[in-house]
């Protein structure tokens, strides 16, 4: 495993060292390296520094040329404008530098100089509540991010903060025990479907009974009372419910293609012994004050629509602890017993006040401290075809599961109209795997914070930014690699290169970068941007370029090789959004 530096930084060392020789007054300069259109490259460092120095900025990128000598990495180099620097890059030295890359298993991307460990809160979806399409996005965000940090080096630790306590469930379990076989399957292994609609049903029911009968009503608050006061046969019960949903989630997730570890999830629910002494702790030091019995923290630059102080509840009037005290408790565990330097939490942006409050706080309370990062990566809303959140047409939330059955269904149509010698299984896999594809990228390559319109046949759609061109420009090439016979990728750095194979070559340097920047920013949607521009100018390549066509076996073999770094650079993209790679289509 060894780092390969791209091109740009090769150059950005070069020019730096040639300002210092040129000018050893100016110190440590950055020349400001950009893409240009014009060269490969663009130094702009000239200017600032001629200015800096009161001298000519084009004398002194004369100056700066001069120590630069044509060579193995720079072909040409020109003072241009104002006293800019065109650079262009020799074909040589593009293609040395890829076929390091292709001779590294991490395609000589390095690991972060300093990582650190972080604990991402994220696929939280709510015990005995279907999941509906908000769920998707916290889910493979979170996924995203995951891999993405992973591959970085950084330890990560999950937490699937599910909804799984509250004052509902003393409804739920008292409805249970007083009908005990609602929750009971008829033999064999119970589908995340049946889990649900049972669940579903014994909702609805307690649900009924709960409005309508003052006395059930009065036996659901005492269940509470239990539950919270760890009666066991009410634990027990509760228990069930959380088993039941578990069997859901799983099945969910799994359709979703997402990997969760029963090991992470720690709902709610794992930080109730925390909760009073959270509270102390607050109430202790004055972060928290009594405002009519309830525990509060309050902020100056936080006002309700009536100009009072709209303050965090830690504790209600009642003695209740709310979704404030779990999150702050959440906070002590993650950091003080799981050593996490940096929080995430893949929630909602309609959830960002109650973060922003929640962080003040822990800050205030010494449990965040100045080398503790928490950011709340606070997703838009999915919206439907006007525009608005993303409804039935009864006016309900759409369920996750229906959702992805129907992108499914769409893709696979799409498989088996392209697919030559696929069987049915194969359909039936490959169109799982480019419907989920597709509704994974498309709620990747928008920035996290944006809303977005959740329409199938944009997500489907063979041509655009859609995860189906990826996948497809992925499988042309496993096909051009298995029609190639004995002919091997084989750098030849010799070669000429034409300028769709410069443009191509250039770009697969820069993954690295592009790696670097999204895993320090957590926007997966540049990562997304960067694939699809690295298939279109593939495409471009192949319009361009015959491969096995090419004129000597050498330009066969390089274009090979441009072909299968491209592929490899594409599944570790798509891998690290969590999005398959079929090699064939
Ligand atoms: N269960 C919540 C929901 O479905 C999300 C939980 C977010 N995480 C947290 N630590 N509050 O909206």
């Amino acid at each position: 495993m060894a780092s390969v530096p791209s091109l740009a930084s090769s150059l950005d060392r070069r020019i730096a060292d040639a300002l210092s020789a040129a000018l050893p007054e100016a110190g440590a300069a950055d020349p400001l390296l950009r893409r240009s259109d014009r060269a490969d490259f663009q130094a702009n460092g000239m200017l600032a520094l001629a200015k800096k120095l009161k001298g000519n900025p084009r004398e002194l990128a004369a100056k700066v040329v001069e120590q630069l000598p044509a060579g193995e990495l720079i072909k040409d180099i020109e003072v241009s404008g104002p006293g800019f620097l065109n650079i262009t890059i020799t074909d040589e030295a593009i293609t040395r530098t890829l076929a390091e890359r292709a001779a590294d298993d991490r395609l000589g991307v390095p690991f972060a100089e300093q990582p650190g460990t972080t604990v991402i809160d994220y696929a939280q979806p709510n015990v005995a509540k279907e999941m509906h399409v908000g769920h998707l996005r916290n889910s493979v965000i979170g996924d995203a991010v995951v891999r993405i940090l992973e591959f970085s080096g950084e330890k990560v630790v999950r937490r699937h903060h599910i909804g799984d306590w509250g004052t509902q469930f003393g409804m739920l379990i008292q409805y249970l025990i007083e009908h005990p076989h609602e929750l009971d399957h008829k033999g064999g292994e119970v589908s995340g479907e049946e889990a649900m609609s049972s669940l579903n049903r014994l909702y609805k029911a307690s649900r009924t009974l709960f409005d309508s009968d003052e006395e059930f009503k009065a036996r659901a608050r005492r269940r509470v009372v239990d539950l919270q006061a760890g009666d066991e046969e009410t634990l027990a019960l509760w228990q069930r419910f959380v088993d039941e949903s578990k069997i859901y989630f799983y099945s969910v997730f799994d359709k979703l293609d997402v990997e969760i570890r029963d090991e992470d999830i720690v709902g709610e629910s794992g930080y109730n012994d925390m909760l009073a002494e959270t509270c102390r702790l607050l109430e202790e030091s004055g972060v928290a004050v009594r405002s009519n019995g309830a525990l509060c923290v309050f902020f100056d630059d936080v006002k309700g629509p009536d100009g009072k102080p709209s303050p965090l509840i830690v504790q209600k009037s009642d003695g209740g602890f709310g979704y404030a005290a779990t999150d702050l408790s959440a906070i002590r565990d993650r950091v003080g017993n799981l050593q996490a330097d940096t929080l995430l939490y893949v929630v909602d942006a309609r959830q960002s006040l109650h973060f922003k409050m929640v962080f003040e706080t822990a800050r205030r309370a010494g449990w965040l401290t100045e080398g503790t990062k928490a950011v709340q990566l606070g997703f838009g809303t999915v919206l439907g075809k006007d525009g608005k959140p993303f409804k039935t047409r009864e006016g309900e939330t759409v369920r996750l599961v229906d959702l992805l059955d129907e992108a499914i269904d769409r893709a696979t149509a799409v498989v088996r109209e392209k697919a030559q010698d696929l069987t049915e299984e194969q359909i039936a896999e490959r169109g799982a795997q480019v419907g989920i594809g597709a509704v994974k990228y498309a709620d990747l390559s928008t920035s996290v914070s944006r809303d977005y319109k959740f329409d199938l046949d944009q997500m489907v759609s063979l041509n655009g930014d859609t995860s189906v061109y990826l996948q497809y420009a992925f499988a042309r090439i496993q096909s051009i690699l298995r029609k190639a016979g004995g002919a091997r990728p084989v750098a030849h750095p010799e070669l000429a290169l034409a300028p769709a194979e410069r443009a191509l070559g250039m770009h697969l340097d820069q993954f690295g970068e592009n790696l670097a920047e999204v895993t320090a920013s957590y926007e997966p949607h540049k990562l997304a941007g960067y694939l699809y521009q690295l298939a279109s100018l593939y495409t471009t390549f192949y319009a361009e370029c015959p491969v096995l066509k090419a004129d000597t076996p050498q330009h066969v073999e390089n274009r090979l090789f441009l072909c299968d770094l491209t592929a490899r650079t594409l599944r570790q993209g798509m891998s690290l959004l969590g999005i398959r790679t079929p090699e064939q289509l």
